[in-house]
């Protein structure tokens, strides 16, 4: 079997399916082995897995404060759990096997039940054999509704990933290989963007909300047709909107854009050698209603207020190829540990507020995630930046982050580059 060449561009047309919840109502999650056509229509289709026939699963969208339920049912032949990336939830809902969870087995269901504390974009996916669960497709979007939506004619989600394949489409079995794991990670060699709906009009105002659901893949993106503001990061509105230029995503972030169509929407990924078509959005008509006017943030989140921080403690990365040595037993730690610990790397009482200085002392970039919180990116001034639960440390560089631990639990910090993950950059904290 020859494997694909890397990254055809595509514009054929991949959809999202979407469920809406309504107060009151169970949703439903199969997770089962799916056909997808990942590949441009017309090409072969891979045999991967997803969520209720389909790959990605579908969008969820929940509402801000009114509880969700959410059964799972596991129609695979191996154990998983599933995670609600980004959501400050209740600990047991976290979805993290041997953390928070006994694994939901083959045939057995589980129901995840939580209110959603914050409007914004998330996504779920699997975490268990992460590193290859969501690499064969265990992953959709989860939206959770704006109280009063903003001014838009249309909000469409762009989720982006990419697969390792055969030319056939087949799915290549390589989720653990050595040589990913100790560099940049297992990586596709086609990628796309799946959108939730197609067509927009010239002149529409358009929310867009791109996530990066790859295993490994940092996405610097380029969005030309249309011109506006990124108003979300992570899920949490900018109080200032932001001008919309070029923007990368490391694995799990997600950025809110609203702009206004002025011809096709292009979604592109730069790389050194041109940049390739992800998704494309077909400008059919005209919009002749609407006025121009600002681009206004979206609703501010609810989240604690930092106090002076009573801990500064410093997370270093190691490991990989290319690196220096290190004390822990596989080939990625922090601070010379590898993978969980019977102790947690550290333990904090109930609202704390705590610097951390993430170090990456490794050759390649790292996005470091936080489960069940959000923090704030201190900028190179030292004043609070930008809201997130995953960011970007550049290799050789390094980053603090003051965060809020106000909610009690087992809570995961990890590298989302998912082959670092299983490769030991993984660690925990507690709250109490
Ligand atoms: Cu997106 Cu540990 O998770
Ligand atoms: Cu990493």
């Amino acid at each position: 079997m020859k494997r694909r060449t890397f990254l055809a561009s595509t514009s054929a047309l991949a959809f999202l399916p979407r469920t809406v919840f309504a107060a009151g109502e169970m949703l439903r999650l199969k997770a089962e082995a799916v056909v997808q056509q990942v590949l441009p229509e017309g090409e072969g289709t891979t045999a991967m897995l997803g969520f209720n026939g389909a790959m990605p699963g579908p969008e969820l969208r929940l509402r801000r404060g009114v509880r969700a339920e959410v059964e799972v049912q596991n129609a695979l032949e191996e154990g998983t759990a599933v995670h609600w990336h980004g959501i400050r939830l209740e600990n047991r809902m976290d979805g993290v096997p041997m953390l928070t969870q006994e694994l939901i087995q083959p045939g057995a269901r589980m129901t995840y039940s939580y209110v959603p504390p914050d409007s914004g974009t998330y996504w779920y996916h699997s975490h268990y054999i992460s590193h290859e669960q969501v690499a064969r497709g265990m992953m959709g979007p989860l939206i959770i509704e704006d109280d009063v939506p903003p001014d838009v004619d249309h909000d469409i989600t762009v989720l982006l990933a990419d697969w390792r394949l055969q030319e056939d489409g087949s799915l290549i079995n390589e989720f653990s290989d050595m040589h990913s794991v100790a560099h940049g990670g297992y990586m596709g060699n086609f990628a796309r963007g799946f959108l939730s709906q197609s067509q927009v009009s010239i002149g529409d105002r358009v929310r867009l909300r791109l996530i990066n659901a790859a295993t490994n893949r940092i996405f610097p993106l380029q969005i030309s047709g249309a011109a506006g503001s990124i108003v979300a990061l992570d899920g949490m509105a900018l109080a200032v909107p932001r001008a919309l230029t070029d923007i990368t995503l490391a694995p799990a972030q997600r950025a809110d854009l609203i702009v206004d169509v002025q011809e096709d929407v292009a979604f592109d990924m730069l790389m050194r050698d041109g940049s390739f078509r992800l998704a494309d959005l077909a400008a059919v008509g005209a919009n002749s209603d609407r006025q121009p006017t600002p681009i206004r943030a979206l609703a501010a989140p609810d989240l604690p207020k930092p106090n002076t921080p009573t801990q500064h403690l410093t997370l270093t990365m190691m490991g990989g190829a290319m690196g220096g040595r290190h004390g822990g037993d596989n080939i990625w730690a922090f601070n010379n540990v590898s993978d969980l610990q019977p102790e947690p790397f550290a333990a904090f009482q109930r609202g704390e507020t705590v610097r951390i200085t993430l170090v990456n002392d490794t050759s390649f970039p790292h996005g470091i995630h936080l489960h069940g919180h959000h923090f704030y990116e201190v900028d190179a001034d030292g004043a609070l930046g930008d809201l997130r639960d995953t960011t970007l440390v550049e290799a050789r560089a390094s980053r603090d982050i003051i965060c809020v631990f106000d909610n009690p639990g087992k809570w995961l910090l990890h590298c989302h580059m998912l082959s670092h993950a299983v490769g030991g950059m993984r660690t925990w904290v507690t709250v109490a």
